[in-house]
């Protein structure tokens, strides 16, 4: 890592911070990673996780649906809301999966006019009052593709271990919904099992080790029925998704999976440090400068507090990692103007000088800024525009 700041802090020296910086060669080395350990198994990238339409040109291609030339292991994009898929598709995508319901009338009803978008874009569901909120929108919803979202957490006894999305459990569940689906008109073309409780839980303990293989264990089982039973109302599924950054190997280990899900392991941000499948190469980094001095083991930058989402905690704070042994004051942490950090390099800064930073998220840092700095091998710096430089918030 120390490395690549190097080179980012050379070539981006004539640029006034704050700013984001995404180091070209790391992103293609990470996302060849992703494609290796996924063993051959099309990874559809998720959107989230990248927030910047170069960047997803730059993984799938310039027609942002992969699958050929360079492109070969990544296959389609998981969005995280309809408006931005519809946005994405306005684009070229021809294969959107959004990756969670929706409630948005207006987007559903452009969704529903549009034969180019029905074609492109696949809505998930997990209840009929999905089916409904899709039919109140539009009269035109025949072939309105939708996958079901399969509830993949982890139950021991009372205890639940993963994330609290889809009520839909059991193969009986699933095949239900299809009908339901069916008999509204639609086009049942996947079933989606996210294992957030593998995929994005850092391997901090044994025993979250020891629950990471127990979970992909009683998934399996459960995965292979929950398509048979799918597919006996609707055929072959084009779809089987699951996993993400941190489950490839695992989850594209199972046959019943047709894609997996990945976007973190692009950037490779402070929450993907402890996994044991990969060893973490960041990309993405932003840099603050320092404009005061409050004391002589102390300075203070412009910006900083970039929290990231889920539980608030200190794991959600960015990481001050360039020069090396600053660190966050614990009464100030991450500051909405003024971050301080302390640290034997922080006496000898200067008004001016600069520090690099990791957040603990990959594609949220990119809601900060119009535009993240791509640094080529040759040390050329190309500024390319995130979603909101494009006046894009999708929320
Ligand atoms: C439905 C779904 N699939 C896959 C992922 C994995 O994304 P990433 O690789 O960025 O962790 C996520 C992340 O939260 C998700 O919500």
């Amino acid at each position: 890592m120390t490395r690549t700041l190097d080179r980012l802090s050379a070539a981006t020296a004539d640029l006034d911070p704050p700013f984001a910086a995404l180091d070209a060669g790391t992103l293609r080395r990470n996302a060849g990673d992703l494609v290796r350990r996924a063993g051959g198994t099309p990874i559809r990238v998720a959107s989230k996780s990248v927030r910047s339409r170069a960047v997803l040109e730059a993984v799938l291609g310039s027609d942002l649906t992969g699958g050929a030339g360079e492109h070969t292991g990544f296959r389609g994009i998981m969005a995280y809301s309809l408006r931005e898929a519809i946005w994405l598709a306005g684009h070229g995508a021809r294969d959107v999966l959004v990756g969670y319901p929706t409630a948005d009338r207006g987007a559903l009803a452009q969704l529903a006019e549009d034969a180019t978008l029905r074609e492109s874009i696949t809505l998930m569901i997990d209840s009929t009052e999905h089916l409904d909120a899709i039919d109140a929108a539009s009269t035109r919803r025949a072939g309105l593709r939708v996958c079901i979202d399969v509830d993949a957490s982890l139950r021991i006894g009372p205890v639940h271990v993963g994330v609290r999305r889809s009520p839909i459990r059991t193969p009986d569940d699933a095949a239900a919904l299809a009908r339901a689906a069916l008999a509204h008109g639609f086009a049942v073309v996947g079933v989606m099992f996210y294992e957030a409780q593998i995929a994005g839980l850092p391997d901090s303990s044994a025993p979250v080790t020891w629950m990471k293989k127990l979970s992909a264990a009683e998934l399996r089982s459960r995965r292979r029925a929950g398509v048979a039973a799918v597919e006996s109302h609707t055929g072959p599924l084009e779809i089987v998704n699951g996993g993400g950054s941190g489950s490839l190997e695992v989850t594209s280990a199972d046959p019943t999976i047709t894609e997996v899900t990945a976007g973190s392991g692009l950037y490779v941000p402070t929450l993907f440090d402890r996994y044991r499948a990969f060893r973490p190469d960041p990309a993405l980094f932003f840099a603050l400068a320092a404009v005061r001095r409050p004391a002589p083991t102390i300075a203070t930058l412009f910006g900083g507090g970039y929290i990231a989402s889920g539980p608030a905690g200190a794991s959600r704070v960015p990481t001050p990692v360039w020069p090396s042994g600053l660190r966050l004051l614990r009464n100030e942490g991450a500051g909405e103007v003024q971050t301080p950090v302390t640290g034997a390099a922080a006496r000898s800064m200067r008004i001016g000088d600069r520090v690099w930073f990791r957040h603990a998220k990959a594609g949220e840092l990119l809601e900060r800024f119009d535009a993240v700095h791509v640094v080529d091998a040759d040390g050329a710096v190309t500024a390319v525009a995130t979603y909101r430089g494009e006046g894009q918030c999708f929320g």
